[in-house]
């Protein structure tokens, strides 16, 4: 693997000793955004991530399916595993073509088991149930989890998407290492009650689609370059309804960078690193020119009085449409069922 002059800084996860890259790296787009792109592509691009110091890899079993968790197994051989701090996530699935949440212990076991065959590697270093499964105590699903510490199969436990009760009451039978949320310029709610809770409990935040999935990078040449296959064509926030004020959104967030000498993705990303040393965002990125790009912006400072420009155009209110369609607004997590219900079945 080539050397690069620069490294990626790195931080501490969460309270349990996880030790990560101060940004990672999504493999998620390389397998799920269509079209999925080219293994030895994908595995060159993971190499060079490597290399510039972003150790920090994160993928999912639903992520093709399965197809970007065997990319990865690809790309952890020759002794690149041991480089790595390897997250993935168990939880979401397609039951006769339609999705699936599930925390049953028979379930976590087997998915893990899975995920550890595909990826080829002994023990899994962050493993997050993707998305809670509103029908199974969460002291269940967590329950399972630290049977799998136990056993050497995971090293920590994290949670992605998962409500504040939800948290508190996971991390009251196991640790959790980090929460994994959507949190960007233009998605903020995150902000009332999930990260203060996990800033309470001292759990690790990594912040998913940093870059609002291309369109805070791009704004409108996003759709043009979508496939009529991707899945962000159903985004409600690229709906037409949405889009103009979005657009408008997108433009106040490109004029500040470009005030400031940096590209707009490189500025949504020092947003989120500005937010301290406990947040990690996970841009993805299927090209090295974007990756390089994107690691500058450990290097790009901010002031008080930009943060709180930026702040101003992604207020509640500026930005339109829900993060997601419909059908997963239903996945929300609010709240699991008491552990007693579990016990008496
Ligand atoms: N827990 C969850 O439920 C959940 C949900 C979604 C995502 N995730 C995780 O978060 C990771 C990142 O999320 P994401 O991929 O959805 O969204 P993202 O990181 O916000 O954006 C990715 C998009 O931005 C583009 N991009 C990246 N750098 C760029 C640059 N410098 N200039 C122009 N375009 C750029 C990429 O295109 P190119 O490929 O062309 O660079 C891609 O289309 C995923 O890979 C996945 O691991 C987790």
């Amino acid at each position: 693997m080539a050397a690069t002059p620069v490294k990626a800084p790195r931080i501490k996860l969460g309270s349990q000793g996880l030790e990560v890259s101060a940004q990672g790296l999504g493999c998620m787009g390389m397998s799920f955004y269509d079209p999925p792109k080219p293994e030895p592509d994908m595995i060159a691009l993971i190499h060079h991530a490597v290399a510039a110091g972003v150790t920090f890899l994160d993928t999912s079993d639903i992520y093709g399916p399965h197809t970007n968790e065997i990319l990865l197994g690809k790309a952890l051989q020759g002794g690149v595993r041991e480089m790595v701090e390897l997250a993935t996530k168990f939880g979401r699935l397609f039951v006769d073509g339609k999705p699936e949440i599930r925390g049953d212990p028979a379930y976590v076991r087997a998915a893990c088991e899975a995920s550890l065959r595909r990826l080829g590697i002994d023990c899994i270093d962050l493993y997050y149930q993707h998305r809670v499964d509103k029908r199974v105590p969460i002291e269940v699903t967590i329950g399972e989890l630290k049977k799998l510490v136990e056993e050497g199969k995971i090293k920590y436990i994290g949670l992605s998407e998962a409500s504040a009760s939800t948290i508190r009451r996971a991390h009251a039978v196991h640790p959790i290492t980090a929460v994994q949320l959507e949190w960007s310029l233009w998605s903020r709610d995150v902000e009332e009650d999930i990260i203060p809770t996990c800033r309470e409990l001292g759990i690790g935040i990594v912040a998913y689609s940093p870059l609002g999935r291309g369109f805070l990078s791009s704004g409108p040449k996003l759709i043009d370059s979508l496939s009529a296959k991707d899945l962000r064509r159903n985004m409600p926030r690229l709906q037409s309804e949405n889009l103009d004020k979005n657009i408008k959104v997108f433009e106040r967030i490109n004029a500040v960078a470009t005030k400031k000498g940096c590209t707009p993705s490189q500025l949504a990303l020092a947003w989120i690193h500005h937010q301290g040393n406990d947040v990690c965002p996970i841009p993805g990125t299927t090209k090295v020119d974007n990756f390089k790009q994107n690691v500058g912006a450990l290097f790009v400072k901010l002031t008080p009085d930009e943060m709180a420009e930026l702040e101003s155009y992604t207020a509640a209110g500026e930005v339109q449409g829900d993060r997601y369609p419909t059908i997963a607004n239903t996945w929300k997590d609010s709240e699991t069922p008491p552990l007693s219900s579990w016990k008496s079945k």
